[in-house]
């Protein structure tokens, strides 16, 4: 997830990109950069690692002058984030300038051949293969063209040329510095809109960087380029059809479009899940195998048991990963709590594959216990959202959740990211050691192609859990149980209601609540089971019923078409029918929301709850 702007108008062009990005921040601040087409028909590119106030200390009264140019903030998927990396890129001619948001699937091999025919690369992003690819397309046609509009209707059959032979997600802007009065839009997967000025037009990610100028705005659809110039914006799908669109009228103000229209970025992000998940998925799942050459760094067939050391929600997917890795690969796991595994004395090697996941890459118990199995020879894999993350320096491979920045303290989006990479690891390497029969393999396969739509239909919960919350804003305590899976959605659901609401929760195994929890229970403590099909399902319901019996009140989170287990229970959110593996994913979407709205309902700060901190880089 990055922010991408474009200008095309009559207003110094500097201003009005860097004012765009401060509205996009939140969508990734690992680098920003600009790119202006000056009056004498250069392109002037100024960008830099770090977040975008670097850059406007850099430009410092030097910014180019123009009224044509791009900008974008980035977060990082593919290469470090360093300034090299940092958009726009050019082709090595510098003519021909491109922003992108979004994951070129094929990036390795359009890179190779485009070496082959003698194209110099200066960066290690996907996105910079669209340049030259432009570059290539552009020359040809340009050479024929006339000057001024046929150089505009060349410049565009390029771009749909070059777009022909890209696969995977974009939103791109694209610039030529021989055609003045024209910036270039296409979308596929990542957002564009349009902003409809008066003699100026813009394109961004999304609302907030337009309405400085206009709160006239055009939704850009996947499949589609859009041409502007100062004074039209014109759209056609990528074959070149022509196609018609009303713009409409922003009413929101500038902060609460930054949530997407929300009131918090919890319950946006939240609500991003099944785009995450599909952007954490995206060239990784096919029909039939597993793409994860990030793994090709490690020495799978030595490895002979795995540690998986996180802390919070992060642990929480470890305990996922353990149970995926040991039904499928057959191999022996640990999931530890980083800040117990740093002090322990684990028993490690260079026979054990040390996985560390982190949303952030910058705890210090996790980073701690990363130096600890590098000391003793481990194999390390990181997991985390962001690129360049200390835990990524030094590990022998990194695997990223592609999920783009997660403003909001409480993780959401990145526990369901984590859980789905971590499990597809466990069935690749599963796929790989042969311990995993075709036929199953086939079908985790297929579950996770469904998992963004199964994922849409669990939101689907939040009218009634908004219903159930204000039930149990009445309680001081709450209690989560499960199985399996559903014991991992159990601790996340606790962990959520607690961060968030400040409501006291646990979690506990449903075979161990008899084991002392049972006692706490009466009238005034809920019960939050996970009760969805599994083949401990039976064991699930005869614990519901021991809560019954003690009068506490029960909420299950069940599968549908499970109209019996309402017998069981005052009240059921059911989530779509899917594998057991697939659990804490959709579980876990119906438990956030319950912890948004009684977080709302107590008058919880839902984004920044008292005492946590996105990223605990201290012990
Ligand atoms: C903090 C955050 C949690 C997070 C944990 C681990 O406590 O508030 O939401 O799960 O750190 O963070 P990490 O970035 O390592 O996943």
């Amino acid at each position: 997830m990055c922010g991408i702007v474009g200008y095309v108008g009559y207003k110094p062009v500097s201003p009005v990109l860097l004012d765009g990005l401060k509205r996009l921040e939140y969508r990734g601040y690992d680098s920003a950069g600009i790119a202006v087409r000056t009056a004498d028909g250069n392109i002037v590119v100024r960008k830099s690692k770090g977040k975008l106030s670097k850059l406007v200390e850099q430009l410092n009264g030097s910014a180019p002058q123009g009224t044509l140019g791009m900008g974008h903030t980035r977060w990082a998927t593919h290469g470090a984030p360093n300034d090299v990396n940092a958009h726009p890129h050019t082709d090595e001619s510098g003519r021909v300038a491109v922003i992108h948001n979004g994951i070129i699937e094929n990036y390795a091999e359009l890179r190779a051949e485009l070496k082959a025919r003698g194209h110099v690369f200066q960066s290690e992003t996907d996105t910079e293969i669209l340049a030259h690819l432009v570059e290539e397309e552009f020359d040809a046609r340009y050479k024929a063209a006339d000057a001024g509009v046929g150089c505009a209707v060349a410049l565009l059959d390029a771009v749909r040329a070059a777009l022909q032979r890209v696969r995977g997600a974009y939103s791109f802007v694209i610039m030529d510095a021989r055609v003045p009065d024209l910036i270039i839009g296409a979308r596929h997967f990542s957002p564009l809109v349009v902003g409809v000025g008066e003699n100026e037009n813009l394109l961004a990610s999304d609302i907030p960087a337009l309405l400085e100028h206009t709160r006239r705005a055009l939704i850009i659809e996947d499949g589609e380029i859009v041409a502007l110039t100062h004074d039209a914006v014109r759209i056609y799908t990528l074959d070149g059809q022509a196609v018609e669109r009303e713009p409409f009228d922003v009413t929101w103000d500038v902060v609460s479009a930054e949530k997407g229209g929300y009131p918090h970025f919890f319950i946006k992000e939240i609500n991003e899940q099944p785009a995450a998940l599909a952007n954490a998925l995206r060239g990784r799942v096919e029909s039939e195998r597993v793409l994860l050459p990030e793994l090709d760094a490690l020495d799978l067939e030595r490895v002979e048991r795995v540690h998986i050391v996180a802390c919070g929600t992060s642990y929480h997917a470890g305990l996922a990963g353990k149970l995926a890795f040991e039904a499928w690969a057959r191999v022996p796991v640990n999931t530890e709590i980083a800040s117990e595994y740093r002090y322990a004395s684990p028993v490690l090697d260079d026979r054990t594959l040390l996985i560390l996941i982190s949303q952030s890459g910058e705890t210090a118990d996790t980073l701690a216990s990363f130096r600890l199995g590098k000391q003793q020879g481990a194999q390390t894999l990181a997991l985390t959202n962001v690129v360049g993350s200390s835990i990524t320096r030094g590990t022998d491979a990194s695997l990223y959740l592609q999920v783009g920045p997660e403003i909001g303290v409480v993780a959401s989006k990145t526990f369901t990211a984590q859980v789905a990479l971590l499990e597809l690891v466990a069935l690749d390497w599963a796929m790989r050691r042969g311990t995993i029969a075709h036929d199953a393999a086939h079908e985790i396969l297929a579950s996770f192609l469904r998992l963004p739509d199964l994922v849409q239909a669990t939101l689907g919960a939040d009218h009634q859990t908004e219903q159930l919350a204000q039930k149990l804003t009445q309680h001081r305590s709450a209690f989560f149980f499960g199985r399996g899976f559903g014991y991992i959605a159990a601790l996340e659901g606790a962990l959520k209601l607690k961060e968030v609401s400040y409501l006291h929760a646990e979690a506990y195994a449903a075979g161990e609540l008899k084991h002392g929890p049972i006692a706490m229970l009466d009238p005034e403590i809920p019960v939050i089971a996970i009760a969805t099909a599994s083949p401990t399902l039976d064991k699930v319901i005869g614990n519901m019923q021991e809560v019954r019996a003690r009068r506490a009140p029960v909420i299950a989170v069940a599968t549908d078409g499970d109209a019996a287990i309402a017998q069981h229970a005052d009240a059921v959110i059911y989530i779509p029918h899917a594998p057991d593996h697939l659990v804490p994913i959709l579980a876990i979407a119906p438990l956030q929301l319950l912890a948004y709205h009684v977080a709302i309902a107590r008058g919880c700060d839902v984004d920044q709850p008292r005492n946590l901190a996105k990223s605990v880089t201290v012990e």
